[in-house]
């Protein structure tokens, strides 16, 4: 028997069949086009979705020459946040909007305005909206195009309009609910209050699961398309975070995972409800009952590096790469590696792109400061990769003080393959990395909640127990003038940010 896990993302749709041991039988990925119609704008055609993931899923099927009657069980993970708007008779009435479109900053005021301040706010619905959640998206609608919201009978996210296609349910769960900033995330079900104070109809939004329960079966006419079977059960599912934090068995308070792509993303479950605070730390609930996850996002990560690459290192892309034979960015870390801690005073700040954790600000900008004339490329790259490590450690420390006990961070992306990075880390975030033996995200993440819903696994963290291994373990350096020395250019990357803010502002205009 087999599970499928799909993977709705930005970029392409993945589909995933494991084995009942976890193993991968199969992947296929397919791409569909993003449209920017104006600056800031991004959306997508709920049609190239569901085409996307049709062919992913034959050709998932085909690869590992398994037939649709072998899958037992379906999750589905994706972007959070999009809106994907139907009328009455299921057609989709505008293109989504997606997570990253930021259309949206008066209505997100106006959602805090209406909620009575940001602490009212936190109350309802745990997080103060960005331009990224939906809600704030739906009130654009209801001001720019009033035709389309008069037509308005379900709301869906991405990767909940394709369990509709697949089965016609309207069906969602907590972990992607919550990035719609209209369920009350502390009690798990919609907030009443906020959709009354927002003036949506609680009949527009779909049914609320947990990650790993049953929500909808395969229609026959989607048996028809994908080659899967009618009936075959599909669970729940999360958002793309937290179902690719399970695939990583990110399922304890304790473990905390990075993930170092373009973005980085600092993710930790938690096993309370915290404490309402003022604080740049998002919180959602995550894809295990009664609990919910701490999350930091840093938008240029791995983006810095490319930047950094391409831009700065001997001046044009590709040339790193050509005089060391090597991966590039190997090349980089392991130049960075030949400088001192600390890049001898030179910092760089990681905000290329502004932005989100801890700093909720799109006018910061990255920066160079300290440079003398004894700096070498040596020098820049560290500091580079010095930069992003701080403004990660920043989330770590905002966790640290909502509560967090971090006794070990799980690294995962393009950078975790790194040895240096990841003794760079350990170091600065003084915990433990590790690497486990599960690479293939948020589809295998939600294939294991699939296998939970059918009854393989008693539960989440069970199934993770059964098939997630760490495969390797970074501690800290046990010298402790290794450990000050960070801390002392952590300090001083710190007070960067707030002296440099209103300059940022004064570039901007
Ligand atoms: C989560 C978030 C992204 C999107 C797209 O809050 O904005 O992870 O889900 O990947």
């Amino acid at each position: 028997m087999t599970l499928l896990g799909i993977d709705l993302g930005t970029t392409a749709v993945k589909a995933l069949l494991i084995n009942e041991s976890g193993d991968t039988l199969a992947s296929a990925t397919v791409e569909y086009p993003l449209s920017t119609p104006r600056p800031l704008w991004s959306e997508q055609d709920p049609a190239d979705w569901w085409r996307g993931t049709t062919a992913a899923i034959r050709q998932v099927l085909a690869k590992a020459g398994v037939s649709g009657r072998d899958v037992r069980g379906i999750g589905l993970s994706g972007q959070m946040h999009g809106l994907t708007l139907l009328d009455r008779a299921g057609n989709v009435l505008r293109p989504a909007i997606l997570w990253n479109d930021q259309r949206t900053a008066a209505q997100c005021d106006e959602i805090v305005r209406r909620a009575g301040g940001p602490m009212r706010t936190r109350e309802l619905i745990a997080n103060i909206p960005s331009p990224s959640y939906t809600a704030p998206k739906i009130l654009w609608v209801r001001e720019h195009e009033p035709d389309v919201y008069a037509r308005i009978a379900h709301i869906l996210l991405p990767k909940d309009y394709i369990r509709y296609k697949l089965s016609g349910a309207f069906a969602t769960e907590v972990g992607d609910a919550t990035g719609m900033a209209l369920l009350d995330v502390r009690h798990r079900r919609w907030s009443d209050e906020m959709l009354a104070l927002l003036d949506i109809p609680r009949k527009w939004l779909p049914l609320c699961a947990e990650s790993h329960e049953p929500t909808a079966q395969v229609s026959d006419a989607a048996a028809r398309e994908t080659g899967l079977a009618a009936g075959t059960p599909i669970v729940g599912g999360s958002g793309d975070q937290p179902a690719a934090a399970v695939g990583l068995g990110s399922v304890r308070e304790g473990i905390v995972n990075v993930t170092l792509g373009t973005s980085g993303v600092v993710f930790a479950s938690v096993e309370h409800y915290p404490p309402i605070r003022d604080t740049a730390i998002e919180v959602f609930c995550h894809a295990v009952p009664e609990t919910w996850f701490f999350m930091g996002v840093m938008l240029s990560a791995g983006g810095s590096l490319r930047w950094h690459r391409d831009v700065v290192a001997n001046g044009h892309p590709g040339l790193v790469a050509q005089r060391d034979g090597i991966e590039p960015y190997d090349a980089l870390l392991s130049s960075a590696a030949e400088a001192p801690i600390g890049a001898e005073g030179l910092i760089f700040l990681p905000y290329l792109t502004g932005e989100r954790t801890p700093h909720r600000d799109s006018l910061a900008r990255g920066a160079f400061v300290g440079l003398t004339l004894r700096h070498t490329q040596a020098h820049l790259a560290r500091a580079v990769i010095e930069g992003i490590s701080f403004g990660l450690r920043d989330s770590i420390e905002l966790m640290r003080e909502l509560g967090l006990h971090v006794n070990e961070v799980r690294a995962a992306g393009g950078g975790a393959r790194s040895a240096i990075w990841r003794q760079m880390l350990a170091d600065i975030f003084q915990a433990d990395i590790t690497l486990v033996n599960s690479t293939e995200g948020g589809a295998f993440g939600v294939a294991l909640l699939a296998g939970v819903g059918i009854g393989l696994w008693r539960d989440t963290r069970e199934a993770c127990d059964a098939v997630i291994r760490v495969t390797s373990r970074t501690s800290p350096s046990d010298d402790p003038t290794v450990l000050r020395r960070y801390d002392e250019a952590y300090a001083r990357f710190r007070e960067l940010y707030p002296a440099l803010k209103p300059i940022f502002a004064r570039l901007e205009r």
